[in-house]
């Protein structure tokens, strides 16, 4: 009998929340109090109202917030409350003060842009499910492509900056290797990438996928300012060439990811044509730059020799993750290397349109693809080429300012003037200023930096990440690399260096 009465009381509750929640009629009400809690949410943070995180331990956070999921449902009011928490001890990247990451930063246009591609819940695949975003897709490369001063090009978005590099190295091989694609790469000579050896890991992860492996990544030595070494890229082909293997691509990286360098791309360029190897620019970073006529020009020698070029949107401009996009001026490599002509999606033979021109599908390594055009369509459509160009000369300010505040301050040291929005520096306690710099000042050093953090994270009041870094011989212990993306203020990073000294002076 109890065992009926508890089956009955199940089924009541089952009964009145799939009425609510399987109703035809849309919940206008929770969607417009999710949508306030948002908004209220993000003008607390546009007027540093709240801090950069509020943070919890991973036990105190489980016990803040319920994540538990079971066979009960909940009630549109827990969830909105759930909701305000989620929202309360994440991290805010759109905060004036987060300066963290490679992105950063916000902009109402491309959230709206994303808001709306998750509504609509499409794909890019072919042209019918996707006909307004296939040809935005098309625009907004163009667009891009003229900065690049390229015309004829094969395009694909990409679900990040990784996996652009990977449809580098895919293409690069289908160009020298097409065979590889059906039969794998046993039996064709040993193939070699090169890049620096401060490049981004992508390009070796990359390796791992094609069964190239990692070792065959050779890292090219760069300068005291993180640039490669055209002349050391060099011999390692010849040094490649001799040995009987195979070098399939050479990536340049415009904008490195702890430095933010760019690797003289003219020069390599050179030794690329005259070796004939792909040439790849992992712009994913530095990407943004091509905006600006005066880099454009720097950099045009090489960008018209260059083969492949990948650019993430989502770092720098204040477009929302992800949004990555590669670029080949090789017309149908794509396709070529990565169709597979799956009959029970892409047709051939629809009657409406041209299948061949429009259904990207086939060209993509995923499936269902998503659509990450629309935010950056949203946003440059909004604040227009001048306008994203003006915000980054102003954040290539700021980072100058940084750098300027760091170099005049006794306790911070600056390891490289910034080319771009990356401000790297030591920072130095009172205590360790004037002592001589044996292995003993570097090795406390390499704590300091990890306690600051640490501190600087539970009080909330800024995020800047630190790192190790080995490079031209040399090994740097732990150091402060703030990444100033667009938007931010010289007060902002004023903020940075007080906040930093405030914590570390006396450690
Ligand atoms: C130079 C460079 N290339 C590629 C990537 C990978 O980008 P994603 O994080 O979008 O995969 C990064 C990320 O930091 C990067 O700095």
């Amino acid at each position: 009998m109890l065992k009926i009465k508890n089956c009955l009381k199940f089924v009541n509750i089952f009964k009145i929340n799939t009425t609510k929640r399987h109703s035809s009629k849309l919940n206008t009400e929770f969607l417009n109090k999710t949508f306030s809690i948002i908004t209220d949410y993000l003008s607390n943070l546009k007027s540093g109202k709240i801090n950069v995180i509020n943070y919890l331990s991973p036990e105190e956070l489980q016990k803040e917030i319920d994540l538990k999921l079971s066979d009960k449902d909940t009630s549109d009011e827990e969830i909105l409350e759930l909701t305000k928490k989620v929202l309360k001890y994440s991290a805010h990247s759109g905060h004036q003060h987060y300066c963290n990451s490679l992105f950063g930063g916000f902009s109402e246009y491309a959230l709206a842009g994303d808001y709306i591609s998750s509504s609509l819940n499409g794909i890019v695949t072919a042209y019918e499910l996707a006909p307004v975003f296939s040809i935005m897709e098309k625009e907004v490369t163009r667009s891009y492509c003229d900065f690049l001063g390229w015309t004829h090009v094969d395009t694909m978005f990409a679900p990040g900056g990784s996996l652009a590099n990977f449809y580098a190295l895919l293409s690069a091989r289908h160009f020298y290797f097409p065979h590889a694609k059906t039969d794998g790469i046993l039996g064709f000579p040993r193939m070699k990438i090169f890049t620096s050896e401060v490049g981004h890991y992508s390009i070796e992860k990359g390796a791992i996928m094609m069964s190239i492996g990692s070792k065959n990544v050779v890292k090219v030595k760069a300068d005291k300012y993180g640039r490669m070494i055209p002349e050391d890229l060099e011999q390692k082909i010849y040094q490649c060439k001799h040995n009987g293997e195979f070098p399939i691509l050479v990536n340049v990286t415009l904008g490195t990811t702890v430095f933010g360098t760019f690797d003289p791309i003219n020069e390599i360029a050179d030794i690329c044509q005259r070796n004939k190897i792909w040439l790849h620019a992992d712009a994913c970073f530095g990407g943004s730059m091509f905006f600006l006529e005066e880099f454009r020009e720097k950099v045009k020698e090489g960008m018209s020799k260059a083969d492949s070029l990948s650019w993430d949107p989502h770092k720098v401009l204040s477009v929302p993750m992800q949004c990555s996009l590669f670029v080949t001026r090789h017309k149908n490599i794509l396709l070529d290397c990565n169709s597979l002509g799956a009959d029970y999606l892409f047709m051939k033979d629809k009657v409406i349109y041209d299948a061949k021109i429009w259904d990207k599908g086939d060209q993509s390594i995923q499936c269902g693809r998503h659509i990450d055009v629309l935010k950056l369509w949203m946003y440059w459509k909004a604040y227009g080429s001048a306008g994203i160009s003006v915000k980054l000369r102003n954040a290539l300010d700021n980072a100058r300012y940084l750098a300027a505040l760091a170099n005049k301050h006794h306790n911070f040291e600056l390891i490289v003037e910034p080319d771009y929005v990356s401000v790297s520096f030591f920072y130095l306690p009172n205590r360790f200023l004037n002592r001589e710099r044996d292995d003993k000042f570097w090795e406390e050093l390499d704590h300091i930096a990890p306690k600051i953090k640490a501190d600087m994270v539970k009080r909330g009041k800024l995020m800047v990440a630190y790192q190790r870094q080995s490079y031209n011989g040399q090994n740097l212990v732990n150091f402060f690399r703030p990444i100033v993306t667009l938007g931010k203020s010289k007060d902002d990073m004023e903020h940075i260096i007080n906040e930093i000294h405030e914590i570390g002076k006396d450690l």
